[in-house]
């Protein structure tokens, strides 16, 4: 969600771009405003601005009202060079767009404007509904679509010689218009100037009391403007967002069309039902995707890497041929080769060189374990720097926190950490060092060293007979001194 969008794209036929996303989202229940919940990695404005921007428009309006600051916050992070423009009562569509325009009084030409909630618009849509308004010469051109079920879209009215006259919502409309399966999209491109002139005289003599953006097309076609309707080629993209339900519908139907792509260009995903990936991931021909995966944000994964099952990746780099198996990855980089999990934790400023491995029940984080070298069971491994073929064994904890501030551990080349080592840092164990396992290591190691840093064994003789006679462990431990001295005897 915080990737910026394309900016600029090739020389398009609008000049400007209007976001209608002022509306305050009832139906969804939030204390979010409508536009910024999010599906596929982005928020439902983010897919409506990543759809225009190929159209390369000199100023895209968005219009804020509801939940307006956090609006105008986001819009800040990924389209900084969008206008917000504020749109103080919400009085209708058609208000809205009014409220843009007033704030643009220069721009002129073709100006697309469109819903906030259509987080399935894609820039081909966009871009044949511009070619189809430039085609025709219209003053204004909506996109419509056919749909199975209409309930609560406006209906388009044509003429019996097809020519559209009007959009009459369906709390407005006759019956005879509610049986019209033909609906707005809600995506339209108009004139600037015939805009300006319609939208100045929107009624507000509705069943809602708003001032309809919808009446425009009848306005235009009464003054003799030729207006037109253009049919989506697929009416997927042009559905709306307005609940929690259709929020979920339309997160499944953007993931399986990123799957079905992903598939496409030559990558194995098992399960397309349990596998999300969001729009801002790549991933390369040959990779293998395992059921229950989670790939999100800026997550690249490279040719041959195996990911899954049940693996969630954020922002995380998997290079070629790296295995990832039932682990929770943030901003982590994998690198060649090398292997994750099964249940591992690694968190953000990991690096793992080529064949390196972190293994089960293994938490890293601002750490890099370098080509080759292993974590393979039960470690923490925070603020370290590991160089090549090192082993660290079960249990090890990298010590950095003394409860104020956070140090540095540097283990060399081909170390040994010994099991069950608490590596107090700041310290450094030097190339090829071992580390007696159990050993507590406060300073530096140096290289070729054997650190041993623990009480040394003492065994208290026949303590169990004595303190703990007629217990299961007293009588096996009679019984072994029996048959020792039995075997003794024998010899
Ligand atoms: C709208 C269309 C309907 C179309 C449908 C497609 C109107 C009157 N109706 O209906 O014909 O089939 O979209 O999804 O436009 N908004 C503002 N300020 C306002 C009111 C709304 O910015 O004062 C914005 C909303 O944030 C939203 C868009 O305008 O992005 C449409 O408003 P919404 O209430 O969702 O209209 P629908 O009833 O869905
Ligand atoms: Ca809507």
């Amino acid at each position: 969600m915080t990737a910026s969008l394309p900016q600029t794209g090739p020389e398009g036929g609008v000049a400007g771009v209007v976001v209608l996303a002022a509306g305050q989202g009832t139906r969804m229940r939030s204390s979010t405003p409508k536009v910024l919940h999010a599906l596929g990695g982005r928020s439902m404005l983010g897919h409506v601005l990543a759809a225009t921007a190929p159209l390369g428009a000199r100023s895209t309006v968005v219009v804020v009202g509801a939940g307006r600051a956090a609006v105008e916050a986001h819009l800040a992070e990924v389209a900084p060079a969008a206008l917000p423009v504020v749109q103080e009562e919400q009085r209708g569509s058609g208000h809205a767009a009014a409220v843009a325009l007033a704030a643009v009084p220069d721009l002129d030409g073709p100006v697309l404007i469109v819903n906030g909630d259509a987080p399935l618009l894609r820039p081909g849509t966009v871009r044949a509904l511009v070619d189809a308004h430039v085609a025709a010469g219209h003053a204004l051109t909506v996109l419509t679509a056919v749909v199975d079920d209409p309930t609560g879209l406006g209906r388009i009215v044509r003429d019996e010689d097809g020519a559209v006259q009007a959009i009459v919502e369906e709390r407005d409309a006759t019956p005879e218009q509610r049986a019209v399966r033909e609906i707005n999209a809600g995506v339209y491109v108009g004139d600037a100037a015939a805009l300006r002139r319609a939208l100045g005289r929107l009624g507000e003599d509705n069943d809602q009391g708003e001032q309809y953006l919808t009446d425009v097309l009848a306005l235009l076609a009464g003054d003799g403007d030729p207006v037109g309707g253009a049919p989506a080629e697929d009416p997927v993209d042009v559905l709306g967002c307005n609940d929690r339900r259709e929020l979920a519908a339309r997160r499944r139907t953007l993931n399986d069309r990123v799957l079905d792509e992903l598939m496409r260009a030559g990558v194995t995903v098992v399960d397309p039902a349990t596998t999300w990936v969001d729009v801002t991931v790549t991933v390369e021909p040959d990779a293998l995707l395992e059921p229950g995966v989670h790939l999100r944000g800026a997550t690249s994964v490279a040719t041959g890497a195996v990911v899954g099952p049940d693996t969630t990746l954020v922002d995380c780099a998997v290079a070629e041929d790296a295995t990832v198996v039932r682990s929770h990855c943030l901003g982590a980089e994998i690198g060649p080769d090398a292997s994750v999990g099964p249940f591992s934790y690694l968190r953000p400023g990991t690096r793992l060189g080529r064949g390196a491995k972190v293994g089960a029940f293994v938490e890293t984080k601002n750490a890099e374990v370098g080509e080759g070298s292993k974590v393979p069971h039960l470690s923490y491994v925070g603020d370290a720097t590991i160089g090549r073929g090192s082993n660290v064994g079960a249990a090890t904890v990298f010590v950095n926190y003394d409860g104020i501030a956070k140090h540095r551990t540097t283990v060399g080349d081909h170390v040994r950490i010994g099991s069950d080592t608490m590596l107090v840092a700041p310290v450094t164990v030097g190339d090829g060092a071992y580390t007696a396992a159990g050993s507590v290591i406060v300073s530096d190691v140096p290289p070729g060293a054997m650190a041993v840093a623990r009480a040394k064994q003492r065994n208290v003789g026949g303590w169990v007979g004595r303190r703990r006679p007629g217990t299961a462990s007293a009588r096996a431990a009679e019984a072994a001194e029996q048959a020792d001295t039995g075997t003794a005897g024998a010899g």
